[in-house]
């Protein structure tokens, strides 16, 4: 009989297809809300492929009650929400949907950082709300981009293409990294500094790491009293790297300027999250890679990255190769 995939979320009919044609595929029915735990370890027991979201924890209580689990793939870049140890140790496969959401992630997060800096969301509603009886001098004054400094923490793909966009608007790059980026230097001008250096001298620091150990709670109060306070925060990356509270405390004493935030550290947050408070905080509800188009490329991918290992071939993007 075929192999039996389960997806954890519904998904666009079109660019399964391809896994159709190998595999008895199933996909939770409802457009609104993600499959319940339950739902979700009963279906992994008799899995073949599991299609999930970032949303989902797929540890190891899940990853053990699957018998025929043959691969994870995940809807997105990030895999934090995978065990990925347990299951290379069970010699399954996690994939992850790298390069094609690379643009549309450093579109977003460069958006962010501009409606960030110019109080875009604040100037929308002021006039949706009927406030714009006058123009003045100062009205919704914010601050600039162009020739200002970016530090970029995370120098992967998408970091070097957030940079790439930055070379647009004339302004002076950094970035830190665990490794020196060389092309980045050289065809970007983007120079490598230390994490200290960065946060000090920045104007814009962005953040583009993944959330692993070393990233986890990286931006403290210590690490916002540092910024310019003339400063404005991004992250495009993951919650984790932010002490929430932290920041609030920063905002709330004028340690920065702005944050924009287009990840949390509990998703989805509620209206009364305290970061929401502040008139300087701009919330997105994590659509880095949000187009249509790229989501589209994103679950096509994900269907070729299951279709693959099931077929016994490579996959075209795989976190733990060492299980081939
Ligand atoms: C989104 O956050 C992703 O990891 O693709
Ligand atoms: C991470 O994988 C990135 O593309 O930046």
């Amino acid at each position: 009989s075929k192999p039996y995939v389960y997806i954890t979320r519904n998904v666009p009919a079109e660019s399964l297809e391809p896994l159709r044609d190998v595999a008895e595929v199933e996909m939770w029915p409802h457009k609104e809300t993600p499959v319940p735990r339950e739902v979700l370890l009963e279906k992994a027991k008799t899995s073949d492929a599991l299609f999930t979201m970032l949303s989902d924890k797929i540890d190891a209580e899940v990853l053990d009650s699957a018998e025929n689990l043959k691969v994870v793939a995940n809807l997105a870049v990030g895999f934090d929400n995978i065990d990925v140890p347990h299951a290379t140790e069970k010699k399954i496969a996690v994939c992850n949907t790298p390069e094609v959401l690379t643009d549309t992630t450093a579109d977003l997060t460069f958006a962010l950082l501009m409606a960030t800096a110019r109080r875009l969301p604040e100037a929308v509603d002021y006039v949706k709300n009927g406030e714009w009886q006058n123009w003045a001098p100062l009205l919704m004054a914010g601050h600039d981009v162009h020739h200002k400094t970016i530090g970029i923490v995370g120098m992967g793909r998408i970091g070097q293409t957030v940079a790439k966009r930055a070379t647009g608007f004339d302004m002076n790059i950094l970035y830190h990294n665990r490794s020196r980026k060389t092309e980045a230097e050289n065809e970007l001008g983007a120079s490598y500094v230390s994490f200290d250096e960065l946060i000090e001298t920045s104007d814009f620091v962005v953040c583009m790491a993944p959330a692993t150990n070393d990233t986890e709670d990286l931006f403290t109060y210590e690490v916002f009293e540092k910024m310019k306070s003339s400063a404005i925060f991004i992250n495009a990356s993951r919650g984790s790297v932010v002490v929430e509270n932290d920041l609030e405390k920063a905002l709330a004493n004028k340690e920065i300027a702005a944050a924009g935030l287009d990840v949390f550290r509990h998703e989805p947050i509620g209206a009364d999250h305290p970061l929401l408070k502040h008139s300087n905080v701009v919330a997105l509800p994590h659509i880095g890679s949000a187009s249509v188009e790229t989501r589209k490329e994103m679950t096509a991918l994900v269907s070729r990255n299951i279709r693959n290992v099931l077929e016994g071939n490579s996959p075209e993007a795989i976190v733990n190769e060492e299980v081939l």
